[in-house]
């Protein structure tokens, strides 16, 4: 405990999931959190149940006026910021023949895009307060190979791991650690929905392919957001100084790399 005490963490997507865990153990941690969310009601509900060192900051990462308006009231409030998590994202999936542009698109802007230019704008405020940082993206397993019927989210998280490569070599220099996380299958409402089109895409019932993913791991179960906060909090302290530019596997050993 304690080890992020004096810290401001901004944390986009963290109205719920992944995102919102790492809020709750990063204030446990001791850092000030802002939870960046496109749904900032539930981001507000959110802040206030993890307490005072919790405020929700209105950002939608698609939107470069967004991202820039999020980050600069996240300064404002906590004085600064002094470590980013790249949450926030979407899931798509489809057949390659049923890929419309318009998805493609939409995915790309908030998980590729959103990444890049929320990564920029902390970056530019944290070059300007001259005291470094920690940036860690969220990649997945989907990063490291193909899918069927995940092409387009897939090819969003190799994106993301390639991203944090290139952003890693340039930002060492100031002091900013650029590192990723790649989770394999987290259970949440987002696998919620996963579920849900492979019940309609493969016929399976509800529920069918959680089991099915959650026996395939060789941990023996789907991950669970907790699994990851470890990792999250180990990347944003000064024990991760000399990692640069590393995607890390927290998947319960689905993936060796
Ligand atoms: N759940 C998994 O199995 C899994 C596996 C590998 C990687 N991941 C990655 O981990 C991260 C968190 O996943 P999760 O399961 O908690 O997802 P989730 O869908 O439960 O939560 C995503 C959050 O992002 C927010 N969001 C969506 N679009 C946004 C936008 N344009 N701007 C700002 N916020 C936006 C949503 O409102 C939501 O609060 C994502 O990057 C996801 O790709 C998840």
């Amino acid at each position: 405990m304690n080890r992020l005490v004096g810290k401001r963490a901004l944390i986009t997507g963290a109205a719920r999931g992944i995102g919102l865990a790492f809020a709750r153990t990063y204030a446990a941690e001791g850092a000030q959190v802002a939870l960046a969310d496109i749904d900032v009601q539930q981001a507000r509900k959110a802040a206030r149940e993890i307490g005072p060192q919790a405020i929700a900051v209105e950002m939608d990462v698609s939107q470069q006026d967004s991202i820039e308006a999020g980050v600069a009231d996240a300064v404002a409030r906590m004085g600064g910021i002094d470590i980013l998590i790249n949450n926030a994202a979407i899931f798509t999936a489809a057949s390659i023949v049923e890929i419309t542009r318009a998805d493609y698109q939409r995915v790309f802007d908030i998980n590729v895009a959103g990444t890049l230019f929320t990564l920029q704008a902390v970056a530019r405020h944290m070059i300007g307060q001259g005291t470094g940082g920690k940036i860690i993206n969220m990649a997945s397993q989907a990063g490291r190979r193909g899918e069927p019927l995940v092409a387009v989210y897939c090819a969003s998280k190799a994106a993301v791991i390639s991203l944090t490569q290139s952003a890693g070599l340039n930002l060492i220099k100031h002091g900013i650690n650029v590192n990723a996380i790649a989770p394999g299958v987290v259970d949440g409402e987002h696998w919620d929905g996963v579920d849900a089109f492979f019940a309609k895409y493969e016929g399976k019932a509800p529920g069918q392919k959680k089991k099915e993913v959650g026996e395939a791991v060789p941990f023996g179960r789907m991950g669970r957001a907790e699994d990851l906060t470890g990792m999250a909090v180990f990347l944003a302290s000064s024990e991760a100084d000399y990692i640069v530019a590393q995607t890390y596997n927290v998947d319960g050993g689905n993936w060796m790399s």
